[in-house]
């Protein structure tokens, strides 16, 4: 297991060039499943996450090739229609994306109950219900969950809550599907938007991603022989420019799109900081103290909970009292009492969390609890008066790349010592 020790008070300056979506590469990886040829993928993160699905796909008798450090060519015409690697598929979340993948390619699926970051109860039973109106029968037994189907025929869904999880996997098991699906109250984000788009590129017809009802035409076949570069990573910035924030710098954040985070740009702004938006990158700095403001949590495009750790650490050395309201997972404020442990003042409870903001945060041996969570105690310990250590950094590297390059980059002083 490695650890990070880390030297603070630094305040960050310089350049940061930020890497392809996590959570679109998660998704894009299983979709090339449902192709009967070649793809190749450029701007692929370099992470765990990913490395788990391309031993994944392999398993499935996919051929998986790097080129480059972020491109990836995968082979899925010889693909086997068999069960996915239990152990495998039960050790991350995005599994789930199997499930519709193999499920429009082979008619069947079956993962181990997907695990990922714990953050509260995760059920998928949107996903299991719209794989139902599709055709296909689902079961979950001894940590397994398996669907099939004889046939597969669109259909009109309409989805209880909003999820980004079962709109990506009902798009993927509906794109080989019989006849029209509609997919209501579906999720916006921006990788589903580029879910969509890759699939498009091969042939699949899908409208209207990005917006609360799409709509997908099924095709008999998805064309190979296609490059598709995966979109920047919407919460990798929003990482960068919290960073900027709490450490009072100034970050060129090189290679993402500045609107898919304005509802964190209008919260830094709020915050006393400052944004320069350059069109393909933007300037984040913060000369000046930082203003309380309050959060909730929404889907896209409302503010994401997968910043919500990251602002807190701004906002646990704002000059005042600012509150949180996380609507989308249970457990997400684990975080604060890590940060209570360098002398934030935070109480968290149920859904809320209340952070009386304190001048300075001072070092302390702290724990990652989850991946999110990870990088803002980075950020915290990187801007803490004092010497740091951070465990449980396996978390950190599932979903960023050479996260400690590049704040070395920055000025940040971290070691990564393996115990
Ligand atoms: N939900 C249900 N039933 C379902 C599915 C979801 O009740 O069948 C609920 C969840 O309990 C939650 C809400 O709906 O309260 C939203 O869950 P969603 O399905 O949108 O989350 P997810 O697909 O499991 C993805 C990201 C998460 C991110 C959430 C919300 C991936 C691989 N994961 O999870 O990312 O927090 O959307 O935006 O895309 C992360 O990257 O650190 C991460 C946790």
């Amino acid at each position: 297991m490695d650890k990070f020790i880390i030297e603070g008070n630094t305040k960050l300056c310089g350049e940061v060039e930020i890497s392809g979506a996590k959570n679109a590469a998660v998704a894009i990886l299983p979709a090339t499943l449902l192709i009967d040829g070649i793809t190749t993928l450029e701007n692929v993160p370099n992470i765990s996450d990913v490395k788990i699905i391309c031993n994944i796909l392999e398993a499935l008798g996919a051929k998986v090739s790097w080129t480059d450090e972020h491109t990836v060519v995968i082979d899925s015409r010889d693909l086997k229609c068999v069960n996915a690697p239990l152990e495998m598929t039960s050790k991350f979340r995005a599994s789930y994306y199997l499930l519709g993948a193999l499920l429009g390619r082979c008619h069947h699926a079956e993962v181990g109950i997907p695990g990922g970051c714990n953050l509260g109860a995760r059920p998928i039973d949107q996903h299991t219900k719209g794989f139902e109106v599709l055709g296909a029968t689902t079961s979950v037994s001894q940590g397994k969950i398996s669907a099939s189907a004889k046939k597969l025929i669109g259909a009109p869904i309409y989805f209880d809550v909003v999820s980004v999880g079962a709109t990506i996997n009902l798009i993927l098991a509906s794109v080989l599907a019989k006849g029209t699906t509609t997919l209501d109250n579906v999720a916006k984000e921006p990788h589903i938007v580029d879910v969509a788009n890759f699939l498009n590129s091969v042939g699949a017809e899908i409208r209207g991603a990005g917006t609360d009802t799409i709509k997908i035409n099924g095709v008999q076949s998805l064309s190979g022989n296609h490059t598709y570069s995966i979109v920047p990573d919407q919460i990798e910035a929003g990482t960068f420019m919290l960073a900027a924030v709490a450490s009072k710098g100034n970050i060129l954040i090189k290679n993402c799109i500045p609107e898919h985070l304005d509802s964190l740009s209008a919260k830094i702004i709020e915050m006393g900081g400052k944004i320069e938006d350059l069109g393909d990158s933007l300037r984040v700095s913060c000369n000046s103290k930082i203003n309380p403001t309050n959060i909730k949590t929404l889907p896209y495009p409302g503010f994401p909970t997968d910043l919500q750790p990251q602002i807190g650490v701004s906002l646990a050395i704002a000059n005042g009292t600012s509150i949180i309201n996380e609507s989308i997972w249970e457990s997400r404020f684990q975080y604060t009492d890590e940060l209570n442990k360098m002398g934030a003042q935070i109480t968290a409870q149920g859904k809320t969390a209340v952070f009386k903001g304190v001048k300075k945060l001072t070092a302390a041996h702290l724990y990652a609890t989850d991946l999110r969570a990870g990088a803002a105690l980075l950020i915290a310990c990187i801007i803490a008066d004092g010497q740091s250590e951070l465990y449980n950094i396996h978390y950190i590297d599932r979903g960023y790349e050479h996260i400690e390059d590049k704040f070395r980059k920055l000025g940040a002083k971290i070691k990564r010592v393996s115990e």
